[in-house]
């Protein structure tokens, strides 16, 4: 059975030119495309990089990757990143790994953001995936409770993010209008992130049954 997790990934690594930027995304996917990329820098293409966890830098690192460190970086060239659930709008849901706040700032920072992705992630509209919320620990069961009266039940992860924070990972039963749900969570005090990207991705590679798709927004 082929690996289209990987297969997605090493197309993606067509993207990457000489002298840019890279963003290297978070998950298991991604985890390929560093392999992938780190084999071409090897062979002597010249970039620089970023990681948006530090899985990802160290995974980047041992495999002969710099990273340079993002607090010292205003734009970025090109991030390759996973999806929880990506829709025909190219709205997604990430977070799953729990990097999405630095996976978001990342993005923003980026002029092109690809996702890479196996055909489980492509769904008619987003909404069935959890969606992560990092919440400052002072602020949990304020948001907690905000989350409640936007129609989700929470379940508290157990481990903290990169930047020390807690994850509340939201079910709606029935699924906001994305946008209203961004809206409301961007303007609640406490959270510092939450899984929606719903203007970031330019473009995906989705590999089904051995075939990848290229897809543009
Ligand atoms: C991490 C993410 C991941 O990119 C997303 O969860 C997909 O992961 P995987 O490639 O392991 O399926 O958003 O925060």
């Amino acid at each position: 059975m082929p690996n289209d997790k990987r297969l997605a990934a090493e197309a993606a690594v067509a993207e990457v030119t000489p002298g840019l930027l890279v963003g290297l995304g978070t998950g298991s996917t991604v985890a390929y495309f560093i392999d992938a990329l780190a084999a071409r820098v090897r062979d002597g293409l010249a970039i620089r990089a970023v990681a948006t966890s530090l899985a990802s830098a160290e995974r980047a690192r041992a495999a002969g990757i710099a990273i340079d460190d993002f607090a010292d970086v205003a734009h970025v060239d090109l991030i390759v990143d996973g999806a929880d659930e990506l829709d025909p709008h190219f709205y997604a849901i990430k977070g799953a790994g729990g990097a999405l706040l630095r996976e978001k700032i990342v993005a923003a920072a980026s002029a092109r953001m690809v996702v890479i992705a196996d055909s489980s992630k492509q769904v008619a509209a987003i909404g069935a995936a959890k969606l992560p919320v990092e919440v400052i620990p002072f602020a949990r069961a304020f948001v907690a409770a905000r989350l409640a009266a936007l129609g989700a039940a929470t379940i508290q992860r157990d481990s903290l993010t990169d930047n020390g924070n807690l994850i509340l990972d939201a079910r709606f039963a029935t699924f906001p209008e994305p946008r209203d749900l961004a809206r409301a969570l961007d303007a609640t005090p406490g959270v510092m992130g939450h899984g929606l990207f719903l203007d970031e991705v330019d473009a995906a590679y989705v590999a089904q049954g051995g075939v990848v798709t290229r897809l543009e927004r």
